[in-house]
C-alpha cells in the first residue's frame, strides 16, 4: 500500500501526457505556454507503462491521462491497451479532455478499455464559449459529451471551472444541461494555477454559491454526507431528474486531509501535489537503468514527502511550480 506521511492512502495516479493543448482556456493556459523544450523528455507509452505497473503494484487503483490535451497525442489507444492489461489490480482508467477530437476517437479508446471520460464544458453560448476558451468549438465539445454518453463510458463527467463575471450566471443552464443530458455536471472553483496569472480571489465563485443557485432552480439533494477522497460534494435532482450536480470548492473548503492523488507529469516528475514548489525526478531514474524494485522505492519515498495541504488561503501562498497545462487537474 502507498501511503504519506499524513497516513493518506494514495490510490490515484494521474499521468500527463502532453503540455500542449489546442484550447486556450481563460484559467489554465491563455497565451499559450512554449511546450517542453525537448522531445526526449517525453515520456514514451513503454515508459508510462511500465512505471504504471510499478505503481499499481503499490497499491494505485486508478489511473487518469490528462494533458495539456492528452488526444493531441497519438495513438492514445494503444496506451490504453497498455494500461489495460494492469486491471484487474487498476480497477479504473479514465481520461480528462477538452473534447475536441474525442468523436474521432471514442470507439478506439473504448475497445481499449478506457472506462471513462471528463469533458471540459464552461459556457453553453457560442461566443461565451468562445470568449473563456479562444477557440469557436462549443458545437464540438457538445458531440464529444454526445459521443461519450454514445459509447458508454459511465459515468460522463462534465467539468466547468466558474469565474466571476464570465460564466457565473450560466450556472443554472449549465445544471439544466446536466438534467437533459444525463450526466455529472460538476462546479469548479478557479485555482491559482493559470499560467497568465489572472488569479484573484475576487473570481472565485464559492461552492457554496454555486449550490444555493441551482438549488434555487431545481432543488437538490446531497447523495452522501462522506465522500470520501473524492473532490466534489455530489448532489441528485430532488424530482428525481436524470443527472448530477458536483461541487469542487478546494479552496473555500479545502479537502486536502482526504487527498488520494499524486501525478506524473509528461516528462516524468512526479508531483505529489498539485501546488507542488518541487518535483521529483523519476524519469532519470526510469532512464539509469534502475530495477523496478528501485523504482517502488523511489515512488515510495517520494509519496512521503507528499505535502499536507495546499496553502492558497495563506498570505505566504507560493505558486506552484508549473501552471496546469503541465499538470492536468
Ligand atoms: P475522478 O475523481 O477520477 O472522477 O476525476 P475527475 O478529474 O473527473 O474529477 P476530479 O474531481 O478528480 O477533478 C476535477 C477537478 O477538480 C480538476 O480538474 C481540478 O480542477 C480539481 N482537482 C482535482 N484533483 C484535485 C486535487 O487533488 N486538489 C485540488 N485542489 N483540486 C483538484
Ligand atoms: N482552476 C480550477 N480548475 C482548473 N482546471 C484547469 N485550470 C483550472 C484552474 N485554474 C480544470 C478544468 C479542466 C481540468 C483539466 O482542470 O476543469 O477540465
Ligand atoms: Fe491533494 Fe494538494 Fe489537491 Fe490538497 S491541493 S487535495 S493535498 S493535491
Amino acid at each position: 500500500m502507498l501511503t504519506d506521511s499524513y497516513n493518506r492512502k494514495i490510490t490515484d495516479l494521474r499521468i500527463s501526457l502532453t503540455d500542449r493543448c489546442n484550447f486556450r482556456c481563460f484559467y489554465c493556459l491563455p497565451n499559450g505556454e512554449p511546450p517542453l523544450a525537448r522531445k526526449e523528455t517525453i515520456l514514451t507509452f513503454e515508459e508510462i507503462a511500465r512505471i504504471s505497473r510499478v505503481f499499481v503494484s503499490l497499491g494505485i487503483e486508478k489511473i487518469r491521462l490528462t494533458g495539456g490535451e492528452p488526444l493531441i497525442r497519438r495513438d492514445v489507444p494503444q496506451l490504453v491497451e497498455l494500461l489495460s492489461a494492469l486491471k484487474p489490480d487498476l480497477s479504473d482508467i479514465a481520461l480528462t479532455t477538452n473534447g475536441f477530437d474525442l468523436p474521432r476517437h471514442a470507439a478506439a479508446l473504448k475497445a481499449a478499455g478506457l472506462d471513462r471520460v471528463t469533458i471540459s464544458l464552461d459556457s453553453l453560448d457560442p461566443v461565451n464559449f468562445e470568449d473563456i476558451t479562444g477557440v469557436d468549438a462549443l458545437g464540438k465539445v457538445l458531440d464529444a459529451i454526445a459521443a461519450a454518453r454514445e459509447f458508454g463510458f459511465d459515468p460522463v463527467k462534465v467539468n466547468a471551472v466558474v469565474i466571476r463575471g464570465r460564466n457565473d450566471h450560466e450556472i443554472v443552464d449549465l445544471a439544466r444541461f446536466a438534467r437533459d443530458n444525463a450526466v455529472s455536471m460538476r462546479f469548479i472553483e478557479f485555482m491559482p494555477l493559470d499560467s497568465g496569472d489572472e488569479w484573484d480571489r475576487d473570481l472565485v465563485v464559492p461552492g457554496r454559491e454555486i449550490r444555493k443557485k441551482i438549488d434555487g432552480e431545481f432543488p437538490l439533494k446531497l447523495v452522501d454526507q462522506n465522500r470520501g477522497s473524492e473532490t466534489s460534494w455530489k448532489y441528485r435532482f430532488a424530482d428525481g431528474s436524470p443527472g448530477e450536480i458536483g461541487i469542487i470548492a478546494p479552496v473555500t473548503e479545502m479537502f486536502c486531509g482526504q487527498c488520494s492523488r499524486i501525478r506524473l507529469t509528461a516528462d516524468g516528475q512526479i508531483r505529489t501535489c498539485l501546488f507542488s514548489t518541487t518535483e521529483h525526478d523519476l524519469r532519470s531514474v526510469v532512464r539509469s537503468g534502475a530495477s523496478d524494485a528501485e523504482i517502488a522505492e523511489f515512488i515510495r519515498s517520494v509519496t512521503l514527502k507528499k505535502e499536507p495541504r495546499h496553502y492558497i488561503n495563506d498570505t505566504a501562498f507560493k505558486a506552484a511550480s508549473r501552471t496546469m497545462s503541465f499538470i492536468g487537474g
